[in-house]
């Protein structure tokens, strides 16, 4: 199995590393236009393997799309990321025209790819790859639910002092200020979220999440990459490995919660073929604001993509 992760920076590298560190597949072909960037990094990843024990091979390109060829899975990463007083959206001129010559490379070598967004604005960059390969919507998804659900999960644990891989949660909506997440389905080993923390603590808890990226980016100059970038590559792993895992994941909605041609994150069934399945939550009139809140904000972006 062949994974190309396009652009070479701190989230592709990561997305890179943690999929040759983990064997999801035989080969990490890592892209990026800037000259020697990616066979740097993509070589330094090789020099890890006797360390770390894995056999994926690492091959690094510049600009060249020969060597993505026949890739199974494609994540992009592209795009210029946010400096402090910026939001995702303000970067749509620019990160949609790089989307969009890397979306016509990759699937000139790759027709049969499955591609996964991470370059913000992401729900509205899932958007211009869907429209610039015009491949099935379960073949084009956007990254950022896996990522925000991790930011939820990790401060409830640190709030309740107990291991993070107890916690489970979702989370709707954009990748943005609007995102949805959702207490009613947050559980600790099973036991539910409002029984162990209160409301206001949640609420905090909630709101902090919503501007976690934010607040990576105010403390770094730049956004984050790590939790990105095994984001990214968890997606990747469910796909390769027909895994049919569960995660909010950002795709076209056709329909599903009474919305039509608007991109967002919902949970979603992962496996070879892609989002193989969307899962319908019965959500509160609450929730059910909140979520639209999130698809007019997203409906927006989208229109400023059209209008470029
Ligand atoms: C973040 C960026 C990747 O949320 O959107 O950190």
């Amino acid at each position: 199995m062949k994974v190309t992760v396009v652009g070479a920076g701190n989230v592709g590298a990561t997305c890179a590393d943690v999929l040759a560190y983990k064997e999801v597949c035989n080969e990490v072909v890592l892209v990026d236009i800037k000259d020697g960037l990616s066979e740097g990094k993509s070589l330094d990843i090789f020099q890890k393997a006797p360390i770390n024990l894995y056999d994926t091979k690492t091959i690094g390109s510049t600009n060249d799309y020969t060597k993505t060829k026949d890739s199974d899975v494609v994540v992009i990463t592209s795009g210029l990321p946010r400096k402090p007083g910026m939001s995702r959206d303000d970067l749509i001129g620019t990160n949609a025209k790089i989307v969009k010559s890397v979306t016509e490379n990759i699937i000139k070598h790759s027709p049969n790819s499955i591609i996964i967004i991470v370059s913000n604005p992401l729900d509205v960059m899932t958007y211009q790859a869907h429209l610039t390969s015009n491949f099935d919507r379960n073949r084009v998804m956007g990254m950022a639910g896996i990522l925000d659900t991790a930011r939820f999960r990790a401060f409830i644990s640190d709030e309740l002092n107990v291991s993070p891989k107890d916690i489970q949660a979702l989370l709707l909506g954009g990748h943005g200020d609007t995102m949805v997440p959702l207490p009613r389905y947050t559980t600790v080993s099973g036991i539910p979220i409002s029984e162990l923390i209160e409301e206001d603590k949640l609420n905090e808890i909630i709101e902090r999440t919503k501007f976690g990226g934010g607040e990576l980016v105010k403390l770094m100059g730049t956004s984050a990459w790590y939790a990105p970038g095994a984001a990214a590559a968890q997606m990747v792993e469910s796909i390769i490995r027909d895994q049919k895992r569960i995660f909010p994941v950002c795709i076209k909605l056709e329909g599903e919660y009474n919305i039509d041609d608007c991109y967002l994150g919902v949970p979603v069934v992962l496996g070879s073929k892609g989002i193989e399945k969307v899962i319908e939550l019965k959500l509160n009139s609450d929730e059910r604001e909140l979520l639209e809140e999130s698809r007019n904000h997203v409906k927006e972006v989208m229109s400023v993509l059209e209008n470029l």
